[in-house]
């Protein structure tokens, strides 16, 4: 089978992960990287044996070039996405896939005029226990959700300087609500703040309310000097609880408390593998523009929510 050319744009701390995955599957070959730090561009080239590149235009006229992943700064994702995209080049774009909503809706629409995938890295879908969290709620494995509950908290990675805490972080769980419930939420009510950061804002609590009565609660900041990742989500008759990242999931019931194993797998080879798949086999992904749109207009909902004072509502 032919393996389907791939490339990298910003190959920092996580596309060089991008970089690492595309290399090891099966199914893709790491054709070239891009990166505007020269430095950065040429280790990065030379740990996979592949071409380097510091304008992403140059590699884009690489035909070998087929798929890539967009990793640069977030304030820079939505403009080399849509070179990419304009190229002819299917294109994963990092979360949150742009800085402003009118920019993610151009990608949409570029992607679509020319036939093209565009998947967001929205890394938690992949992983197995929050799959299982998801099934769970669609068949009412633990009755009628009520509530879902998201911590997603650690210290200032200061690498991260050109958006704040809702858009780099709490995204994450903007979109992990919208896929456990299979359902948009209707208002969003947020206190957003910072505390050390001196541009954006480093802390937020994020309330979404749906058309039903249910709701979810969102805890993201940089200011909690330990890291933690998890989701409980409570239904009427059992509660889930996932750690994204151990991976663990237990099953509270009335009568038993439940823990489901699956074995650790790494979501960034998960999220490449099915990106890759859709590509070769003209499969629609697990996630679509659509919904690194949705997750972008809640977030920036979040945060007028939080300038005014007042609920937003969203439809
Ligand atoms: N899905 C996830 O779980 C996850 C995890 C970490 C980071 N991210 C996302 O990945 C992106 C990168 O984050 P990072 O932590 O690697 O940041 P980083 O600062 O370490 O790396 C960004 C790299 O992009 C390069 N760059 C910037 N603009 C460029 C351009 N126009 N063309 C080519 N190269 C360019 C920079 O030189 C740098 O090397 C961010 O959007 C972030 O939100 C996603």
């Amino acid at each position: 089978m032919k393996k389907l050319g791939t490339a990298v744009i910003g190959t920092g701390f996580w596309g060089k992960n991008h970089a690492r995955v595309y290399s090891e599957l099966e199914s893709t070959e790491l054709v070239a990287i891009c990166d505007v730090n020269r430095e950065r561009a040429k280790a990065v080239a030379n740990q996979f044996g592949v071409k380097a590149y510091t304008s992403s235009s140059r590699m884009l006229k690489n035909e070998d070039v087929e798929a890539l992943s967009v990793c640069t700064w977030s304030t820079k994702l939505a403009e080399e996405a849509l070179k990419a995209l304009k190229a002819g080049k299917h294109v994963l774009v990092e979360k949150p896939m742009a800085t402003r909503t009118k920019q993610a809706e151009k990608l949409l629409g570029v992607a679509e005029e020319n036939g093209l995938h565009l998947t967001v890295g929205f890394l938690m879908r992949f992983i197995p226990g929050l799959q299982h969290i998801r099934e769970a709620v669609e068949n009412k494995k633990i009755g009628e959700l009520v509530c879902a509950t998201a911590k997603r908290v650690s210290q200032w990675p200061e690498r991260i300087g050109d958006v704040g805490v809702v858009k780099d972080t709490a995204i994450h769980d903007i979109d992990v609500m919208r896929y456990v419930s299979n359902e948009d939420p209707i208002g969003v009510y947020a206190k957003t703040g910072s505390m050390r950061h001196r541009k954006f804002e480093d802390y937020a609590q994020i309330m979404l309310t749906y058309e039903d009565g249910k709701s979810a609660f969102i805890e993201s900041n940089w200011l909690t000097p330990y890291k933690t990742r998890s989701l409980t989500v409570t239904g009427s008759d059992a509660i889930m609880r996932l750690d994204y990242m151990t991976q663990e999931l237990w099953i509270e019931e009335p009568k038993e408390n439940l823990q489901p194993r699956y074995p650790w797998q790494e979501p960034l080879k998960l999220e490449l593998k099915h990106f890759a798949d859709c590509v070769s086999e003209k499969k629609k992904p697990l996630i679509t523009g659509v919904d690194g749109l949705k997750a972008l207009q809640i977030a920036e909902a979040a945060l007028r929510s939080s300038a005014k004072n007042r609920a937003i509502k969203l439809r």
